[in-house]
């Protein structure tokens, strides 16, 4: 059941030296390929991360974190603020069967269309896709039987801002002006079995019915 996998999914930040095979990668990569995202946008890329001096690179941009580095694979995770202009996203909005007029009419109202909202939202909405990606390869991921962390404490442009660092992984990976790393995906086989525990608030402090204070109870 995938409740199953998804309750006994843990973040794991400890990895044995066992090497993941490119299929298995290929279709952790399909399924963030394969994800959801708002009009189809798609605001995002996803890049394999195999080599030492790279994961080195990665772990520094993220305060040093050791599981960047021994990870077995890392996926770093990027928003495309290039994806919303106009060209781009006209491409995509084509392809759903709109002609010019109608791309016109979408990209005219605000709600629809983050570019008129400034680059900070254009960010935001960015990231909002990217992150249902990211939950998807991490499910198919467990499915295979293959562990990962997600690493958000990264500097980035949203949150500090390391020129130097920040260059230097941009330029390692070849970024484009518009591309921001926002988070990886350290993958590899757990070094030794983890129990899974699962510490979440309260159900009924997260979960309600009707209104906030409302029970759901089945
Ligand atoms: C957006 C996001 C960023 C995270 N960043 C980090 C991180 O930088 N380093 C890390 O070790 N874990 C990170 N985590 C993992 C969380 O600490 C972990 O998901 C949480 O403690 C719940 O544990 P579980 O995943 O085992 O259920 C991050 C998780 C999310 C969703």
């Amino acid at each position: 059941m995938l409740l199953d996998l998804i309750q006994n999914r843990k973040s794991i930040r400890n990895y044995s030296e066992k090497n993941i095979p490119n299929e298995d990668l290929k279709k952790i990569l399909q399924a963030g390929y394969y994800a959801p995202s708002w009009m189809n946008s798609q605001p995002w890329k996803f890049i394999l991360v195999k080599d030492e001096e790279s994961k080195a690179l990665l772990s520094q941009l993220a305060l040093n974190q050791p599981h960047v580095k021994s990870a077995n694979a890392v996926i770093v995770c990027i928003a495309d603020k290039n994806a919303w202009n106009r060209e781009n996203f006209g491409k995509v909005l084509a392809r759903r069967g709109m002609n010019e007029a109608g791309i016109d009419k979408i990209l005219s109202v605000p709600m629809l269309y983050p570019v008129l909202l400034g680059d900070d939202k254009v960010l935001l909405r960015s990231v909002e896709q990217v992150t249902y990606a990211i939950s998807y390869m991490m499910l198919e991921a467990k499915e295979l039987g293959i562990d990962s962390c997600i690493i958000g404490a990264i500097a980035n442009e949203a949150t500090v801002w390391q020129e130097d660092i920040i260059s230097k992984v941009n330029e390692k990976l070849n970024l484009k002006e518009g591309e921001v790393l926002i988070s990886m995906i350290t993958l590899g086989y757990a070094k030794e079995e983890e129990k899974p525990e699962k510490m979440r608030k309260d159900f009924d402090e997260i979960i309600h019915f009707e209104r906030v204070g409302q029970k759901f109870e089945v």
